[in-house]
This record gives structure tokens, C-alpha cells and sequence, in this order.
């Protein structure tokens, strides 16, 4: 890759950032679109994202992705929001205007309903999602806006009613009587941390006796791809659909606003992504 004055800059802000796969999947699709462009990992304090934004705006860049701790405070500092990120109540993906003026989008949940539809799974009928978190906000405001019927569980039951408040959709459920919900359900979704390497076991198999055959079981952890609800899922006949594939969707849209092209998600994509998180890097 050859930087040059003309080269177009982006970027991840966050804390700690240096495990991020980000700057090797944009750099990757610059290479293959013969896009002159460069993205860069971005560590950025918590208290400093308002300095960053700003200096990364004056340095000429065209906007940034954004990641834990800053997706809330980004979602205040931003000077416009997309829809899906006034619905997500995040921002994950800015980019900076011409006129000086930053737009925040949060692409989390499209990523997540784009990645369903292209392993085939309709978006119609009831799914439960586990989980009330930020990233549990964003893929139940997709999944409610794509239509279908979202049912809820999360262990603080709070937490959960609040997130049906805000966004004016789907049904909480008791986290310890979801499995009682599954026989209902077209697809389940885990849109908590349990699964994550290093996190506590969870037993998955019980559960997964009450799911109909026809279920889609999707997990939004990556790290181990195959998480221990998807191994139980898969022991159980059903069709899965791993973590990976939203991390490369809810990426296109930013690279699209700041290098203007739409750019592959592809095996090859997820081939490289795999090889990263192999030598142990995160999203
Ligand atoms: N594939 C992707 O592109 C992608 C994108 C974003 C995030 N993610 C993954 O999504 C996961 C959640 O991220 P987040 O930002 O939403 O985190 P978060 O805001 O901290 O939410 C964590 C969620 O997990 C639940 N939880 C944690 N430990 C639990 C346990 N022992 N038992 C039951 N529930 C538990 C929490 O429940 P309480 O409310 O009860 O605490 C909450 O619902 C992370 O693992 C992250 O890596 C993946």
C-alpha cells in the first residue's frame, strides 16, 4: 500500500483497540477494490473521543468506526443520527461531512439481519433474542423493524422491559422460563456474552430439547466461532449461523461512506477475519 497526500483516512477509536480485526478487514478491501485508502487503529482514552473527533476531523479524515467504551458517548457527540442509530440509542460509524459536521450511524443491527438473509433465514414469524444489552438493542430494533415478532429474555429483567420501552416493540419473557418460549420460535438468538472465550459455562443442550426442528439458532459472539450454544445447536440438528458474518456485514456500510464503494463479503473476506482471530485478535 502507497500513502499519498490524496490517500483517503479512516479509522477505529477505541479502549484498548490494538485487538481489533477492523484495520485488516478495511485495508483488505481497499487492496481489493483498488480503493486508495487507509484505516487505521485509533486508541483514544475514555474522556478523550470529543479532542479525538475533532482533531481526526481537522487532520482530514472521513470518518471513523467506533467502539467499546465510546458507542454512547459517540451517540451524544454526533451532530446528525441515522435512523437505525436513534433505534440502537449507539453509534458505531461516523463519518465527517464536507460541511463539518459529524453523522453517526450504528450498523450493528442491519449487519445482523443482512448476515441472516444471506444464509437464507426469513425474517418473518417469532424469535427470542437472549440478552438487553447495547449490542442486544441494536439487533432487536432490526429484527422488530424487519418484522418480525421479538420475545426477550435477559437475566437483569430491568434492564429488558426498559429496552421494549425504548423501543416500542417486542414481549420480555422470565430469562429462567425461556426455554418454555422456544417451541414457537422460527429462530433464537444469543445476544449476550455468555459463550465468550474466558466467560462462565452455560448449558445450552436442555434447553435446546424444546426447539422445533426448523429453528435457526444465531449467536452474535465470535470468539470462539463456534460457541458452545451453537455446538449444542448443531448437536441438535438445527441450522446455526455464527458471529463472523455480522462483524464483516455491519463493517460495509462504513467503508462504503468513507471510500464510496460497496465493497465484498465474501469467503475470502471471512478467511482472513478467521486467520486473525486464529492468532487470537477480536473485532
Ligand atoms: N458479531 C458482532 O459483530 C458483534 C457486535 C457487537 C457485540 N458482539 C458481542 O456481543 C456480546 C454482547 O455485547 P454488548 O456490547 O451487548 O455487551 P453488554 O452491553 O455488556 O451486554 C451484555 C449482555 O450479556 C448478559 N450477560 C452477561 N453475563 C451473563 C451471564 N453470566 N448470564 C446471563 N446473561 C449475561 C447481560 O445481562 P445483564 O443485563 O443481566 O447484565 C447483557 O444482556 C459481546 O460478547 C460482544 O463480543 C458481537
Amino acid at each position: 500500500m502507497t500513502i499519498s497526500g490524496k490517500t483517503m483516512l479512516a479509522g477505529v477509536i477505541g479502549w484498548p483497540v490494538s485487538h481489533s480485526r477492523s484495520p485488516a478487514l478495511h485495508n483488505y478491501w481497499c487492496a481489493r477494490h483498488g480503493v486508495d485508502g487507509a484505516y487505521v487503529p485509533l486508541p483514544v482514552a475514555p474522556g478523550a473521543l470529543a479532542a479525538a473527533l475533532k482533531g481526526l476531523m481537522a487532520a482530514g479524515f472521513r470518518g471513523v468506526n467506533v467502539t467499546i467504551p465510546h458507542k454512547e458517548e459517540a451517540f451524544r457527540l454526533v451532530d446528525a443520527l441515522t435512523a437505525a442509530a436513534k433505534r440502537a440509542g449507539a453509534v458505531n460509524t461516523i463519518r465527517f461531512e464536507p460541511d463539518g459536521t459529524m453523522r453517526g450511524d450504528c450498523t450493528d443491527g442491519t449487519g445482523f439481519v443482512a448476515n441472516l438473509e444471506a444464509h437464507d433465514c426469513a425474517m418473518s414469524g417469532q424469535a427470542l433474542v437472549l440478552g438487553a444489552g447495547g449490542a442486544a438493542r441494536a439487533v432487536i430494533a432490526a429484527l422488530l423493524d424487519a418484522g418480525c415478532d421479538v420475545l426477550i429474555a435477559n437475566r437483569t429483567r430491568d434492564r429488558a422491559e426498559s429496552l421494549v420501552a425504548a423501543l416500542g416493540g417486542g414481549t420480555v419473557i422470565d430469562w429462567d422460563r425461556w426455554p418454555d418460549a422456544l417451541a414457537r420460535c422460527t429462530l433464537l438468538v444469543n445476544a449476550t456474552s455468555l459463550g465468550l472465550a474466558g466467560h462462565q459455562d452455560h448449558d445450552w443442550t436442555a434447553p435446546l430439547r424444546e426447539a422445533p426442528a426448523g429453528m435457526t439458532v444465531a449467536d452474535i459472539v465470535y470468539v470462539p466461532l463456534e460457541t458452545p450454544l451453537l455446538r449444542a445447536a448443531k448437536a441438535r440438528g438445527l441450522k446455526t449461523v455464527d458471529g463472523l458474518g455480522m462483524l464483516i456485514q455491519q463493517a460495509r456500510a462504513g467503508f462504503a461512506a468513507w471510500f464510496g464503494t460497496w465493497p465484498d463479503a465474501d469467503a475470502e473476506t471471512r478467511v482472513l477475519l478467521l486467520r486473525g482471530l486464529n492468532e487470537g485478535g477480536q473485532g
